[in-house]
């Protein structure tokens, strides 16, 4: 089926839900960034698998909710920790409101996820949560890293590979095995969907980084340069430092060690820096060579070919977005 197709009946589920109750301080931010948008990726990708593994997505509905409430808490820390003025194209919680509403908001966001699955019989309940638990635990992981890597000068490319494995990839993969789990598929398919899922997030998260310096401020929705201007050691810093002249290493390790009121020259000088080395199109090939990875998987995949091009479709369409 087409990927609008679930995202348009997972919309239709979330709206169905009343987010705002007493105390509302607590509820109305949630409210907020759940009614904001986004791609809804998690959710759908929850609901292709169950429907690829037991051919019925609707019972699979309160569990890409969990995820994306789940995401969604870690977007409104994860813009306190980056001090983000914007998300969707609108203020972050804690702009709009305060940094300790984002907090608490958050919080009650991530046991409102584990909530939604009581929906669900014992064993499958109990093979969610613990998948969730262990996921959830990563992206913390994956976060601290992150946030320590701002502020060290010796880290690698593979460190920064699995900083992007723990923080994103792992919730990407655990989506679709979600699905898996509540279609109580085989556990070799579960393995299979998970593999396809964390290169397919590498990917993602490759690309995140690339339009967070070179994506178009009309539809990204993010404050572009946001990455550069926290000293955030992604791929396109990584790769120029390795490949870039004597002068220009100098200049962006200068950058990256300090952190500055007024951002226009420093995002300007960095941006120069990536584009005369060609960093675009080498991190173009990374986040193809990691779709082509997920792709090998569905290789060894035991479905149909309908469903693998969905899959496929699916990875393409990430590739291929501007948001
Ligand atoms: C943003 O995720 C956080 C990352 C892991 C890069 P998305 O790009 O899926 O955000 P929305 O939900 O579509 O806004
Ligand atoms: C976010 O990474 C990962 C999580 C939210 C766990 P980023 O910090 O790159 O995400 P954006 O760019 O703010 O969406
Ligand atoms: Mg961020
Ligand atoms: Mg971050
Ligand atoms: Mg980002």
């Amino acid at each position: 089926m087409d990927i609008l197709h679930y995202q348009k009946d997972f919309i239709t589920y979330l709206e169905s839900k009343k987010w705002v109750r007493e105390p509302r301080n607590l509820y109305e931010p949630i409210d907020y960034i759940i009614k904001l948008g986004g791609k809804r990726m998690r959710p759908i990708l929850t609901l292709m698998a169950a429907d690829i593994f037991s051919n019925e997505y609707q019972k699979a509905m309160p569990a890409a909710l969990a995820i994306e409430v789940f995401h969604n808490f870690t977007l409104i820390h994860d813009d306190i920790m980056d001090a983000a003025p914007l998300r969707r194209g609108q203020e972050t919680v804690h702009e709009k409101w305060d940094t300790n509403t984002g907090i608490l908001s958050g919080d009650a966001m991530l046991i409102l996820a584990y909530q939604y699955f009581e929906n669900y019989e014992p064993v499958v309940f109990q093979k969610l949560a613990q998948l969730f638990s262990k996921t959830a635990l990563e992206v913390c992981d994956g976060q601290q890293l992150d946030v320590d890597f701002e502020t060290r000068n010796d880290v690698t490319i593979d460190e920064y590979i699995n900083m992007i494995r723990l923080k994103t990839s792992v919730l990407v993969a655990a989506a679709l095995k979600m699905g898996a789990i509540v279609a109580e598929t085989t556990e070799e398919n579960a393995h299979l969907i998970y593999d396809f899922g964390l290169n397919l997030g590498l990917a993602f998260q490759l690309q995140d980084d690339y339009l967070d310096t070179f994506g178009d401020p009309e539809t990204f929705g993010k404050q572009i340069g946001g990455d550069i201007i926290e000293n955030k050691k992604t791929f396109l810093y990584l790769k120029a430092l390795e490949i870039s002249n004597a002068s220009d290493t100098q200049k962006l390790q200068a950058l990256y060690n300090q952190k500055l009121k007024e951002n226009t020259s420093k995002i300007t000088e960095v941006t120069r820096i990536f584009e005369v080395n060609q960093i675009p199109a080498l991190i173009k090939e990374q986040i193809q060579m990691y779709t082509e990875k997920a792709f090998e998987t569905l290789s060894e995949m035991n479905i149909s070919k309908e469903n693998k091009q969905g899959l496929k479709n699916f990875g393409l369409w990430l590739m291929n977005r501007s948001v």
